[in-house]
């Protein structure tokens, strides 16, 4: 730890030893810069407590730090407040610190084994746009969790399982009912059967209509599930195929978006347990049967809203969603020494969660282990409404990718001749992480192609274009042998911010990742690079004649651009050579 960052506890015991007692002391930074770097608000809720006058106290508090080496002014503004500049010296020093440490912002030292449950795609199903938040968002904090100290483990959890798999081998077994796997003399061998995620696109949204205007094709559907469940033969087979069609075009997409897991784990894997999960439930005799089905009573008498039954065994014999998900818990916690199992799903699915949380709980399946959910808005086209493709049909992802990698192409990389497709994909990539990952967490937003692809706003693109820029500025800087090690002067006020904003970067790491949500760092982005794009503008930093001068406003340029680099990786976003 930096001597910086004990600064507020510094002035606490300080006081404290005068007889003058806060709980806790916050130095915040100055929204007014022309009078001090920070802002001390103590003389204020003190003059509360005490009934005296803030004007009275705050002198007192000015005495004992005004001569501290730490500040280069001190000083008091009506009614009360106490401004705080600090000294260039520690400044400086706390600049040249994390130029050479920089993990250092960002390790709080959380010493957890957190088990992290995004992506959640559906096989059946083409992966669409409402797959992109989980993916984003669960990387994100899948690298944040790392970046501050935790180990963890990331699992996919494929929606591999259950009725819309009915659906879709019925219809397929509708169109080619004489395919070997539907034969009753199917013994497992290779069907020459080819299918491909076109084909997939298109199947689904027939068979659930289908299935939807007519009960009996729902209740074939339904039994083709039990039967899949139950490893038939033929309808196994088959759905290997569909899965691993799927599986691929879903690698290729979180590829292009960055987005990897530990474990590639599905639905049916977590099917494997359920005899055992259910052995041990009736033995905890948590089970009850209500109207043909098999629950467990998850109420509480604190509830304010009626909290459901989870039901397990749905009255048609189907093992359901949500014994799914107790079954993953089951062996997630059999196999791992987890402290925490986080979910990034849709917050839709609260209700859920809190079911299967409070299964999990009540059965004591899970012990020490934290069970967290957090719930993430939704993501509706420019006008407010789901987003759709012109045809009105739900719209892939890789369709809204190819559409945001058009638009970087024609409206921003314009004078670039090579690889002109793969830095628009990288440039496409970036705008649809920050738009999604800009509003808090749980905030639905509006995914607007022209307004995230301006290159003038707070977007993927201007991060990027002002990382580029530096990151050339440095490699100019080596070409023309101009040496720089470290910062030795500060030469203006801008400096000083870009600084002051540097210093908050680690209560920043703090507060996403208590609130498992990446806003934070993207306004911190936005925030340091609209600094240092003034900086940049007022000054030539190559040709500056002052050798000490350059050295600082380079080392300044890698300090900014390091961080930069290490922030867009927690989002999961890469910086192109050229833009
Ligand atoms: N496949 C599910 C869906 O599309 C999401 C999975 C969420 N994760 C979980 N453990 N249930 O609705």
């Amino acid at each position: 730890m930096h001597k910086i960052e004990a600064l507020e506890e510094k002035l606490k015991d300080a006081l404290k030893k005068k007889d003058i007692n806060i709980k806790e002391v916050k130095l915040t930074p100055s929204n007014r810069p022309d009078l001090g770097d920070y802002q001390y608000n103590g003389a204020l809720s003190l003059a509360k407590e005490l009934k005296d006058s803030p004007l009275n106290i705050a002198p007192k508090i000015t005495q004992i730090i005004k001569d501290w080496p730490e500040f280069k002014e001190v000083s008091i503004a009506s009614p009360g407040f106490i401004n705080l500049r600090l000294s260039d010296e520690l400044l400086i020093d706390f600049a040249n610190h994390s130029l050479t440490n920089i993990t250092s912002n960002y390790n709080l030292g959380i010493n957890k084994t957190i088990f992290l449950d995004y992506g959640g795609p559906n096989v059946a199903k083409v992966l669409h746009v409402g797959h992109l938040r989980s993916a984003n968002i669960g990387q994100a904090l899948n690298n944040l969790y790392k970046a501050v100290g935790a180990k963890t483990i990331s699992d996919i959890h494929l929606g591999d399982w259950g009725r819309p798999m009915g659906m879709v081998i019925l219809e397929i077994k509708t169109r080619y009912p004489n395919l070997a796997y539907f034969q009753d003399d199917y013994n497992g061998e290779d069907v020459n059967f080819n299918i491909t995620n076109e084909d997939l696109l298109e199947l689904y949204p027939k068979a659930t209509a289908k299935a939807k205007e007519d009960e009996c094709i729902m209740e074939e559907a339904r039994q083709i599930n039990l039967e899949l469940q139950n490893k038939h033969k033929g309808y196994y087979a088959l759905w290997k195929k569909i899965v691993q069609v799927s599986l691929n075009e879903i690698k290729r997409l979180y590829k292009d978006l960055n987005v990897d897991f530990d474990l590639w784990e599905g639905e049916s894997d977590n099917y494997e347990y359920m005899n055992e999960l259910f052995t041990y439930l009736y033995e905890q005799k948590v089970i009850t049967t209500s109207e043909n089905a098999e629950v467990i009573e998850v109420k509480e008498k604190t509830d304010k809203k009626e909290i459901p039954p989870l039901i397990l065994i749905k009255s048609n014999k189907a093992v359901s969603y949500e014994a799914t998900d107790l079954a993953a818990i089951w062996e997630r916690v059999h196999k791992f020494n987890l402290d925490e199992i986080c979910y990034i799903v849709d917050k839709r699915q609260e209700l859920h969660f809190t079911q299967v949380f409070r299964a999990a709980k009540k059965s004591h399946i899970v012990k020490k282990e934290k069970l967290v959910f957090n719930g993430f808005g939704t993501m509706n086209g420019p006008d407010g409404k789901p987003f759709k493709t012109r045809d009105g049909g739900v719209m892939p992802l890789s369709t809204l990718l190819d559409k945001v990698t058009e638009a970087c192409e024609s409206r921003i990389i314009k004078s670039i001749n090579q690889n002109r497709e793969a830095i628009a994909r990288i440039i496409a990539v970036a705008t649809i992480k920050y738009a999604d990952l800009l509003p808090f967490r749980t905030t639905d937003y509006n995914f607007d192609i022209d307004k995230f692809t301006d290159l003038n706003g707070k977007t993927g693109p201007y991060l990027l274009y002002s990382c580029v820029r530096m990151n050339s500025l440095l490699k100019k800087a080596k070409e023309q042998n101009i040496n720089f090690t470290n910062i030795k002067v500060l030469t203006s006020d801008i400096e000083r911010k870009i600084l002051i904003t540097m210093l908050d970067l680690k209560k920043t790491i703090k507060r996403s990742y208590e609130n498992a949500s990446l806003n934070e760092i993207c306004e911190y982005l936005y925030k340091i690079k609209n600094l240092y794009n003034n900086f940049y503008a007022e000054n030539k930093i190559l040709t500056q004649k002052d050798e000490s001068i350059r050295s600082s406003w380079l080392a300044l340029t890698k300090l900014i651009f390091d961080n930069n680099k290490y922030l867009l990786d927690i989002l999961g976003i890469n910086i192109p050579e050229k833009m």
